[in-house]
């Protein structure tokens, strides 16, 4: 469904993606994984594209976005829903009405027909409750599932996850893992995309992985692949083993 043909990206001196190639099945749940700076948060950034690349294509249901213009990037844009590592929600508004933003912004339907969506958003994600409150009385868990009920709410085809559970704790991380699977099993057409550094999570989740690292993706498959792997690179990551050919810098 998103193909990365030979995508370069420098800052500066700096070649962050270098000629990059990768494939994201529909309907399923990818995890990018990587060291930290590897250039994750880079990758999802041009699939809707906040960031241009310097060459290279990206296909995204079969259109090229990489020859989108500005208005043709927006209304592509749509498509997607993403949950930031902090949730970046709104401390002023309710929690109804951070879900309901993206709505405002993207759709013209009647208050009460947005109110409606973003209850059902809020209810998908296990919280019926708490509509009224502000970000501030929330719970971190709470938190991250009003982001996702934010993320949920305009009917994405493409929900990107950026590293949805670092700094969260166990339980936490856990039940978000769990919302990951259950709205992917519940929205069949949704396609799933989650940056993560949490290995155990990756493998128990995850349908499809791939590792980028040194501006490539060194390996590709399902769970399976990366733990029969024989590539010291992919290996000495999934232990989380100092020693081996990669630094942790
Ligand atoms: N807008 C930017 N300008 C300059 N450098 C950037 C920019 N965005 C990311 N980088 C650099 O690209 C590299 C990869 O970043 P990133 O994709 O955020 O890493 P991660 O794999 O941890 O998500 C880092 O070295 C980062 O400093
Ligand atoms: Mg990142």
């Amino acid at each position: 469904m998103i193909a990365f043909e030979n995508i370069s990206k420098k800052f500066g001196n700096t070649t962050v993606l270098d000629e990059i190639c990768l494939q994201i099945p529909k309907n399923k749940i990818t995890f990018i994984i990587g060291r930290s700076g590897e250039g994750k948060s880079v990758t999802i950034k041009h699939i809707i594209g906040l960031l241009r690349p310097d060459s290279g294509r990206i296909i995204v249901d079969d259109e090229e976005i990489t020859t989108f213009n500005t208005a043709r990037m927006r209304q592509h844009r749509k498509k997607f829903g993403m949950l930031f590592q902090h949730s970046a929600l709104f401390d002023s508004m309710s929690v109804l009405d951070n879900v309901i933003f993206p709505l405002r912004e993207h759709t013209s339907l009647s208050r009460q027909a947005m109110r409606a969506k973003a209850e059902e958003s809020l209810a998908r994600v296990g919280l019926g409750d708490v509509l009224q409150r502000y970000p501030s009385e929330l719970s971190t868990g709470e938190q991250k599932r009003t982001g996702l009920a934010r993320a949920l709410v305009n009917d994405p085809h493409v929900l990107l996850y950026d590293e949805p559970t670092t700094g969260m704790d166990p339980l936490i991380a856990e039940m978000i893992d769990n919302l990951i699977v259950k709205i992917n099993t519940e929205l069949p057409e949704v396609t799933s995309v989650v940056i993560s550094h949490d290995i155990k999570a990756t493998l128990a989740t995850a349908d499809q992985i791939i590792m980028i690292y040194k501006g490539k993706a060194v390996l590709e498959g399902d769970p399976a692949t990366f733990r029969n792997t024989r590539d010291p690179v992919v290996g000495q990551f999934m232990a989380g083993r100092v020693e081996g050919p990669m630094q942790f810098i």
